[in-house]
């Protein structure tokens, strides 16, 4: 299996095929299945197909969380080749990506980088755009696959390529839940059985708004019924917002594409999870 871990590297086994035929799934590791139906997809659609690992220190505001974020190169490196043995794998370390020390640039992303996630992790879409943009560079890949479940990160990287005119297609693809509704993340594994069995009400609610709920204030009462009976989980936001603006909507109507956002902590660990509203 090709394994990376320079630039160098990279380049060199970059240059040995052109075309319109390469497609990157970037990771931070601790790969699950959501991960793998992305890498999948990708396998799929591309030619030549890269993962690249590398738990980015400029997206993260606290260092508590970026020390507590779970690292399993070598399972990742096994899951990945269980899908082929011939897709690259590129997992810097990060005076690599680095090497002018650990700081994100700024990039002007008109605003969906400074509400929920935004609001809550200041900095947090500069450190995720830096680096994408890296990577980019050095791969110049031809499509990216990023999942639904960071809808808002989906789309800060889909206006910041438009507006850039990178010439990379932003895939999106669905979310993968666990058997309970809870949507995959990496970081579900610091959860403890418990907690994480328990999470699943967080996408039965969501679940249940979407089919069910007429206005904004009947998912409001929906959130807070569901969200009070769970004195261990702190609810940070619950917003219904455009599609593409992330702005939030003033009622239901049909005009406009929305999404019910909800971000909610658990044993100190950071859910987030989204739904499309009719
Ligand atoms: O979604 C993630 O895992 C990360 O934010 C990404 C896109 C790999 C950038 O570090």
């Amino acid at each position: 299996m090709p394994l990376y871990h320079t630039l160098k590297a990279l380049h060199a086994a970059r240059e040995t095929y052109t075309g319109n035929a390469l497609g990157v799934v970037p990771t931070m590791g601790a790969l699950h299945k959501g991960h793998l139906a992305l890498i999948a997809q990708a396998h799929r659609e591309s030619e030549h197909v890269w993962v690249t690992i590398f738990v980015n220190p400029t997206q993260f505001d606290k260092q508590d969380d970026l020390e507590k974020y779970p690292v399993s190169l070598q399972d990742d490196v096994a899951s990945i080749y269980e899908i082929d043995p011939n897709i690259n794998i590129f997992a810097p370390a990060a005076n690599e990506m680095y090497p002018e020390g650990l700081t994100a640039q700024n990039y002007p992303l008109d605003g969906l980088d400074t509400v929920m996630e935004g609001a809550d992790r200041p900095g947090h879409f500069n450190g995720v755009i830096t680096i994408v943009s890296k990577l980019f560079n050095a791969l110049k890949p031809n499509r990216a696959y990023f999942g639904e479940k960071d809808f808002q990160q989906l789309q800060v990287i889909r206006n910041w390529a438009k507006k850039y005119r990178i010439e990379t297609a932003i895939i999106g693809c669905p979310i993968v839940r666990e058997a309970n509704g809870l949507a995959m993340s990496s970081r579900n594994e610091l959860l403890s059985k418990e907690a994480r069995s328990n999470a699943g009400f967080i996408y039965q609610v969501l679940s249940d708004c979407a089919a069910n709920a007429t206005s904004l204030s009947a998912i409001e009462s929906k959130i807070n019924t569901a969200f009070a009976k769970q004195p261990n989980v702190t609810l940070h936001y619950a917003l219904c917002v455009n599609e593409k603006t992330l702005q939030e909507v003033s009622e239901l109507d049909n005009k406009q594409n929305k999404r019910l956002f909800v971000a909610a902590s658990v044993e100190g660990v950071r859910l987030i999870d989204n739904i499309a509203l009719k």
